[in-house]
């Protein structure tokens, strides 16, 4: 059994229980490469400022490339008596390379140490996701391009309202995760400042450079306070709700694909390998993909509450609750990240199925506004037209014809200042390119809204 670091006034063995019980090992210790990159920055600045010689921090930093070697080989001994991936680490420095490794922990406490581990990490983390959110938005202007002439139903409540451009359509998906994009940058913004120094919770006695580490480390600037820097985890809960929104968005997105995939919308196909076969029923082809992704929104929207609820009550400073800040952020960002892969991988290939799409959108007086519009252009009020409008659809849905399929005569009846052009204004493709305005669904405004887009991505 390795010696507790903090042993000294101990009279007695950990039990064995409560050694298990607190220690983070087992999942922290994918914190290892951050906690080495932060130990060495921690020792450089010691030299610089004398603390350490230069003699005893190439030691020290030698001996933590050593150990990232082995940790990376897989032939590094984790020891749950050392409670967590810090202690570990630290332990076997000092077997590696004697004594001199007893002086890394000069100035510091695992307090500031892990608050600094966790900010490393998510930042790399962050990217890491940025890159695949980007890698995503990227297939959905590729397919809404594509796509930006195929005409679909628009719903609202589920029930056939306007006709759309399915281009217009992946364009609303895509605006709803750039927002998310947004809001991932600015948590990376807030969580990039340096908690080194701030030691235990008071900061150190010691000639420390706080901003020294903090450049060595890539960080703006130290953190201003000691107390706040060891104790918030805030940048986890904003990493966590932007997580909770993204997949939120994905799943709704998600929902609408396995919607569209189904024999009685068969608006899209997916390709059979993003799907899954029946054990029983010969015939299946499942949409698991985007199900899963659909499902998984739950644990991502449980670990934001984790965390809320993790904060809510904590006294300042350290606590050791916050061990309990890795799982659900550590899942959380393995979940994300499988999402987005999943999500960027597939879009590119979903097949649109535009004659169903197109024959979907015939049904359900899906121009009735257009032909309402019509009518107030000449000059009769809206609250009339709608009215003249709602007696025509009662009147095709008993006939089993859609607006567009009366003759002239039949919609006079309704109305008698309806003319021969009004045929224009019904037809699917008159609708849609009437909407021609910025954020309207005309293909022209789909193709320009992408150019927008394409650059806003150029742009960062
Ligand atoms: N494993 C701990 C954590 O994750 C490291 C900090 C422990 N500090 C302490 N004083 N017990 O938060």
């Amino acid at each position: 059994q390795p010696l507790k670091p903090w042993g000294g006034r101990f009279s007695e063995a950990t039990d064995a229980f409560v050694e298990r019980f607190t220690a983070s090992v087992g999942f922290d210790q994918r914190l290892y490469h951050h906690d080495i990159s932060g130990s060495i920055a921690h020792a450089t600045m010691l030299a610089r400022v004398g603390v350490l010689t230069e003699t005893e921090c190439r030691e020290i930093v030698d001996g933590l490339e050593a150990i990232r070697g082995d940790i990376e080989a897989g032939t590094f001994n984790w020891s749950v008596s050392l409670e967590d991936v810090h202690m570990n680490v630290e332990a076997a420095l000092t077997e590696r390379i004697g004594p001199t490794g007893k002086k890394l922990h000069t100035g510091r406490s695992r307090n500031d140490q892990v608050a600094t581990d966790i900010r490393l990490y998510l930042r790399d983390e962050i990217d890491t996701v940025d890159a695949e959110l980007t890698r995503l938005l990227t297939g959905l202007l590729d397919l809404a391009e594509r796509e930006a002439g195929t005409i679909m139903p628009g719903f609202t409540h589920l029930q056939t309202a306007q006709p759309v451009t399915f281009g217009h359509h992946l364009l609303a998906w895509f605006e709803m995760l750039q927002r998310d994009a947004g809001r991932l940058a600015d948590c990376r913004k807030r969580l990039n400042q340096s908690p080194l120094g701030a030691a235990a919770l008071a900061g150190t006695t010691y000639p420390i450079d706080r901003a020294y580490t903090a450049e060595l480390l890539g960080f703006t600037a130290p953190t201003e306070n000691s107390l706040d820097s060891v104790s918030d985890r805030d940048f986890g809960v904003e990493f966590c709700a932007f997580a909770a929104l993204l997949m939120t968005h994905l799943s709704r997105a998600s929902e609408e694909l396995v919607l569209w995939a189904s024999a009685q919308f068969d608006f899209i196909a997916l390709p059979d390998r993003f799907c899954t076969g029946s054990s029983i029923m010969p015939q299946k082809k499942n949409p698991d993909v985007p199900e899963l992704v659909r499902g998984k929104t739950g644990r991502v929207n449980g670990h934001l509450v984790s965390l809320l609820t993790l904060m809510k009550s904590q006294p300042l400073a350290y606590n050791k609750d916050n061990q309990e800040d890795k799982e659900p952020l550590f899942d959380t960002i393995d979940t994300v990240k499988d999402c987005l892969r999943a999500f960027a991988d597939m879009v590119p290939a979903i097949e649109a199925n535009r004659e169903a799409m197109y024959a979907a959108a015939k049904r359900g007086f899906a121009t009735a506004t257009d032909l309402a519009d019509y009518l107030v252009g000449r000059g009769i009020p809206f609250r009339d037209a709608h009215d003249i409008v709602g007696k025509s659809v009662a009147y095709g849905i008993d006939q089993g014809r859609d607006l567009a399929e009366m003759t002239l005569q039949e919609l006079q009846q309704f109305c008698a200042i309806i003319e021969a052009d009004v045929f224009d204004v019904l037809t699917l493709e008159g609708s849609v390119a009437a909407r021609n305005h910025i954020g309207g669904t005309a293909p022209s405004q789909v193709r320009e809204a992408v150019g927008r887009a394409r650059r806003r991505i150029a742009a960062g």
